[in-house]
Parts: C-alpha cells; structure tokens; sequence
C-alpha cells in the first residue's frame, strides 16, 4: 500500500535484507543475504553489558555519547590515524552507523546540494542523499578485468562527478559489497579533489578492522594532508566485534563538523542505550582480543564458500575484507537464459534453500548489478558447509 509513502522513498521499497530473510525463514534457507553473523560476540563484552547494567544509570545518555565510550573512541582515532581528537567536541555516538549517515547528511546539506557516492552502495549512502532531498551523484566503482585485478573507478569519471553544487562525497572503505579497500593513491585522488572543491567527505568504515590481506591496509581519508579538517569519519562496533545488535556507532570529526552531526542527531534518536555505551567502552579497550580469533573464522569461511562457488561454476571476484563474495552467476544459466539476478537468488532459494542479495540492488544503474549475487560469509564454517551442501544440487535447480 505505497499510497502514504512519499513519493522520494517509494521507489525503495522495502528494503532488500528484510525481503530476503523472511523469504530465508520461509524456505528454510541458510542466510547468506543479510550480513550478520551467527555467532555472538565475546563473553567478556557482554559481562560487561551485564554489569553495567546494575553500575550505571539506566536513564538517558547525554545526547553526544557517554563520556567513558567518547574518551575510549578518540584514543582509538588517534592511535589509528595519527589525528588529535577531542572526545568532548568531536566525537558523537548513534544508533549504528545506520543512523550516523542520514544524521551527518541531514546535518551538513540543503535540499539541493549534490552529493557524490560509489555505486555499488550500501544502501543507506543513496537513501540518506535522497531523504535529505540531495541529488544523487554516482561514480562506478567496475568490475575487475585483465588490466584491473580489483573494483576500480574512473578518475575522470570522479573528476566529473564534482561541480559547484557538490557539498560531500560518502566513502566507503573497506568497502560493502566488493571488499574493496581503497588504496591510498585511490584515496589521494578523492582528497585533492575534496580539497580543491571544498567538500566535505563522509566515510563509512565499519569493516576497517576486516582487512585480511597485510599488503592492504586500511587507510582513512581523514589522515590524509588536508582533509582532517574536512571529513566525518564514520563507524561502529557491530562488524569489529560480532556484535550487530547493538547498533552502536559513531561520528568523528573537527569540532564545527561535529556540530552539524549533532543537530541532526539530537533530533533522530538523541541518544543511545547507556548500559550497552559503557559495554562498548570496554570492547574497544580489549579490541585486539576479539580481533585474532574473528578474522581468523573469517577467512576460513571466505574460502571455504569461494572455492565450492568457483567449483560449482560462479565467477567470483576477490575479497579482500569484510563480509561478503561477489559471485558472477550467468556461467550456470541455460544457453539464452536473460540474466535475472532477482530470478536467479529467488532460484537459490526455492530449490537449494539458500539465500543471497541480486546485486542489483546494490547500484543506481541496476543493470550493472544484473549477473551478480552477493553472498555473505559472516558465519561459522558448519553454516558454510551446509551452504555448499545445498548449492551442490545447483545443475539439477
Ligand atoms: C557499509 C556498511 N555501512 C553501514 C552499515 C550499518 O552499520 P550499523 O550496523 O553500525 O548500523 C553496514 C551494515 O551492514 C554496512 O555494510
């Protein structure tokens, strides 16, 4: 019943990860669509949750964040990048980084201004553009080929997507869905552009801790000369810690940037749970602990998943961080069979009982995103077995 909806969100829909998991329920599929694991986080973070529910107040956060999980997150910043980082001015905690996107762009822009994304997207880059009442500008991160062995962009292509109306551009590295980390050339080019069209870059990086190639560091756009006092950096605890529930995020930026973030902010969600704030204080004092065994399942899965897909015959592309495989399925279609991603996972699903994203979604040109699926590989390498049990009845479906 889309009458009620505005016509700036109807075309969304509804969106693409609840679709699939209630389909994943019923059919009984293993859910590979929506990237969350199925195991929880460390024990010592959720004793710390339970404690702090009976140490401290169970009323309102003050509206930036509590000031332990501040100091705790500037500390971080600075460790990471090299950055100063005032936990009282430029720090805030949302609801996820769910809520620090629509928050930072809602904060920052006018009906009008022009923002730059990558497509494919997660989908929140586009949906924050568009509830602010911006114009979507998309730069194509295209498939590796013989002369490209990762997701790459056009630098002319980046370069046009600048002009006068542009007021930021949204980075996402490591990046949801190709895995693909910016390097810091890549990222040297969104810097000087920033810097000579005076924009604001906003950056998604809430996979930064899921890097698994040591050639491939994470870089943040924020430590690059020039741009600390031009970028909202963005992240949360969901991915680095297993812990996707608890929705707790941030913004950190120079202090005037921060005030914009804020003034969104206060007004969305005002603030986030208290106890689960001093639990998350916690985690990131023990980070590496958690990090070791996490990457290490991950890995194993990755390629466990990506070999059965690459045997069964899927093209997949490398994936070098986060959660997820691209897999190029129309080597498995019948001769003159169209391409139909959304056809194809819904196949998936019905006759093998597994389920993953049509990448289509994930792109404003859809057609780009038509010979893709997008399978996560957040879960325990039992789950992954009984995946590829499953797509192994692939010929026959
Ligand atoms: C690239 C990207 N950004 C943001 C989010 C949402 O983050 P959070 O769970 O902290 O709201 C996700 C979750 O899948 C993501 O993949």
């Amino acid at each position: 019943m889309p009458e009620f909806i505005t016509p700036r969100l109807r075309p969304f829909g509804t969106n693409i990860f609840t679709t699939m998991s209630r389909l994943a329920a019923q059919h009984d599929a293993v859910n590979l669509s929506q990237g969350f694991p199925d195991f929880d986080g460390p024990v010592f973070i959720k004793d710390a949750a339970r404690d702090a529910l009976y140490a401290h107040s169970n009323q309102y956060a003050p509206m930036p964040g509590v000031p332990a999980l501040r100091r705790a997150l500037a500390e971080r910043f600075t460790r990471d990048t090299g950055l100063p980082c005032d936990a009282d001015t430029m720090v805030t905690v949302t609801c996820g980084c769910t809520e620090a996107l629509p928050a930072t762009v809602l904060g920052l822009c006018e009906p009008g201004d022009e923002v730059i994304f990558f497509q494919p997207y997660f989908d929140i880059h586009k949906t924050s553009v568009i509830l602010a009442n911006c114009a979507p500008k998309v730069v194509t991160l295209r498939r590796p080929d013989a002369s490209h062995p990762e997701f790459w962009f056009d630098e002319a292509e980046l370069r046009g997507a600048f002009t006068p109306r542009t007021r930021a551009i949204v980075v996402n590295t490591p990046h949801n869905p190709t895995g693909k980390v910016f390097t810091r050339a890549e990222l040297q080019q969104i810097a000087d552009l920033c810097i000579r069209h005076n924009v604001t870059a906003i950056t998604d990086e809430v996979y930064e801790r899921l890097v698994y190639e040591p050639s491939r560091p994470h870089v943040s756009l924020a430590s690059l000369p020039g741009m600390a006092e031009r970028t909202v950096t963005l992240s949360s605890m969901g991915k680095t810690f297993s812990l996707t529930g608890w929705k707790i995020g941030w913004a950190i930026a120079p202090a005037p940037l921060t005030a914009a973030v804020r003034a969104a902010h206060q007004f969305m969600t005002f603030s986030i749970a208290t106890p689960l704030q001093y639990a998350a204080a916690a985690a990131i004092e023990r980070e590496q602990e958690a990090l070791g065994p996490l990457r290490e399942l991950l890995v194993n899965s990755r390629d466990l998943l990506n070999a059965a897909l690459t045997r069964l015959g899927f093209r997949t592309e490398p994936a070098p961080s986060g959660y997820f495989i691209l897999a190029d399925y129309t080597p498995l279609l019948k001769a003159g069979e169209p391409a139909d991603d959304t056809a194809f996972s819904r196949r998936l699903i019905e006759r093998c009982r597994v389920a993953a994203i049509p990448a289509s979604v994930f792109y404003h040109d859809a057609e780009l995103g038509r010979p893709l699926l997008r399978f996560a590989f957040c879960k325990k390498a039992d789950t992954i077995r009984e995946a590829i049990r499953r797509l192994e009845t692939i010929s026959g479906a």
